[in-house]
């Protein structure tokens, strides 16, 4: 595991659109993974900016989505559909349709999980991985308990994940209960993982994840075991780092 430290939220979203932006240049990733959430908001804006700068083409790329909530229609604003589109899709030249994430609004959700699993290993499994981290050490939607041989799946958000997430909609109430997920198995696959922390609420999940015992009640702990993975946090989130 490599950690790179950085001041703060502004520094971490740097680095990290850097971490990436230096492989995209290289034309060393083909199939990137990304993640939504507060944590890589910054890392998008820098990372557009910088791709259209250098008027890069991405006509090659695809990129998967870790997870999506069950039962949002793509364009309620706060599915993670409507999110990617518009905090990065938009705004970079990938071809629409090379742009994936599981569908949580469809009859057959199981059926989704499966054929989603199978669109990774048909694009020839992800290159990079972008992560953020719960507070309670969830990756992805993999919950605390979640097993680590786990693929693309259906899960039930826990209450914690509900809470921190209200922020995208009107209330709590409104907050999908349950999400899918690519499994930690379907992680761990990823050639290469980036994982980034910014925040005190981050401080304990990332001290588990770097200090503390491998076991599925805090999901982040799997990573231990991936041979190329990166962990760009700020001094508030490696604060409990001893
Ligand atoms: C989002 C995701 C989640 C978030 C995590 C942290 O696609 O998979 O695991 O990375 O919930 O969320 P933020 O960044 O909002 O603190």
């Amino acid at each position: 595991m490599k950690i790179i430290k950085v001041a703060n939220y502004e520094a971490m979203s740097i680095e990290g659109a850097d971490h990436i932006l230096t492989q995209l240049i290289k034309k060393r990733l083909n199939v990137l993974g990304l993640a939504t959430g507060g944590t890589p908001e910054g890392l998008y804006q820098i990372l557009r900016e910088k791709i259209n700068e250098k008027a890069l083409s991405l006509n090659y790329l695809h990129t998967v989505n870790l997870d999506e909530y069950i039962g949002l229609p793509a364009d309620s604003p706060a599915s993670y559909h409507y999110y990617m589109q518009d905090i990065f899709f938009k705004h970079i030249p990938i071809p629409k349709e090379n742009t994936h994430l599981p569908n949580g609004y469809v009859d057959d959700v199981v059926e989704e999980c499966t054929r989603y699993e199978e669109l990774i290993e048909s694009l020839g499994g992800v290159d990079l991985q972008l992560l953020g981290i719960g507070q309670n050490g969830h990756i992805g939607f993999n919950e605390p308990g979640s097993p680590f041989n786990g693929r693309t799946r259906i899960v039930d958000l826990a209450p914690s994940t509900i809470e921190a997430n209200a922020r995208y909609f009107s209330s709590k109430n409104d907050v999908p209960r349950q999400a899918i997920t690519m499994g930690i198995k379907t992680i761990m696959k990823s050639r290469q993982i980036l994982l980034l922390a910014s925040g005190k609420e981050k401080a304990e999940a990332v001290k588990a994840l770097i200090e503390g015992d491998q076991s599925e009640d805090i999901p982040a702990t799997a990573l231990q075991g991936h041979p190329h993975l990166t962990v760009i946090a700020d001094e508030a989130a490696l604060s409990g780092v001893t």
